[in-house]
């Protein structure tokens, strides 16, 4: 299946129906990010299946982003090497990332992690920005929390000291940037067209 990555429309993407298994993300997407997103909270990006026809179309899986800032101190110092005056680092965090149980297992979960890297990246050509980060959230389970922790090792994240929840990763380790608006990506061809 080829996904289609684009901006959330609330009059063009059908929520309704999603479920990725916890709770928040779903009552986030469902009920509260079209009011975060209206109010300059958050940014929404949302995967739909390029082959559906027609509108609205169905959010197979989401990401939110926003701006953020976090703490000289809070930070390795290997991270934030001569640090700003403000002593506050700037950064973008990924406040949720789901996608519809129906459709996990099938490598769009880490489609839309690089897609909201990519993203981080793009940010950081018009402002400062220093770090991405997340919480690793949502998974009720030790085994799924210790997965989802090995999912994003692997794409270069790492505990914040004494945060072992909370992740980051500098904008120099992030995948360069791709031009352009909405992305259509294969799932088994992460790094295709945007
Ligand atoms: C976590 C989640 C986004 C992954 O989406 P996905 O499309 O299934 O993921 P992919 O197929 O791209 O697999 C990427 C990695 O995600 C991790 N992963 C997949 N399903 C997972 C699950 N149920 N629990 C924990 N981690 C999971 C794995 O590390 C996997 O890599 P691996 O297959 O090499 O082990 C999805 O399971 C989900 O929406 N979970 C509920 C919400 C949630 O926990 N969000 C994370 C907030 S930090």
């Amino acid at each position: 299946m080829a996904y289609r990555i684009e901006a959330f429309d609330p009059g063009l993407h059908d929520t309704k129906d999603f479920r990725c298994g916890s709770d928040s993300q779903d009552n986030f997407l469902r009920r509260t990010a079209k009011r975060q997103q209206r109010d300059g909270y958050t940014r929404l990006y949302v995967a739909t299946d390029t082959a559906q026809a027609g509108e609205p179309r169905a959010c197979l899986g989401f990401y939110a982003i926003n701006a953020h800032a976090i703490g000289v101190a809070d930070v390795p110092a290997d991270a934030v090497p001569r640090a700003p005056r403000s002593n506050l680092i700037p950064g973008v965090f990924l406040s949720h990332l789901a996608v519809d149980r129906r459709h996990q297992g099938k490598g769009l979960g880490r489609i839309l992690l690089v897609d909201a890297m990519q993203q981080c990246q793009r940010a950081g050509q018009i402002l400062g920005v220093r770090l991405m980060l997340l919480d690793v959230a949502g998974a009720a389970r030790d085994a799924e929390r210790a997965r989802l922790h090995s999912f994003y090792a692997s794409m270069g994240f790492r505990p914040l000291p004494g945060r072992p929840e909370r992740l980051f990763i500098t904008l120099s380790a992030l995948p360069p940037p791709q031009s352009g608006g909405s992305s259509i990506r294969g799932a088994d061809a992460a790094g295709s067209s945007r």
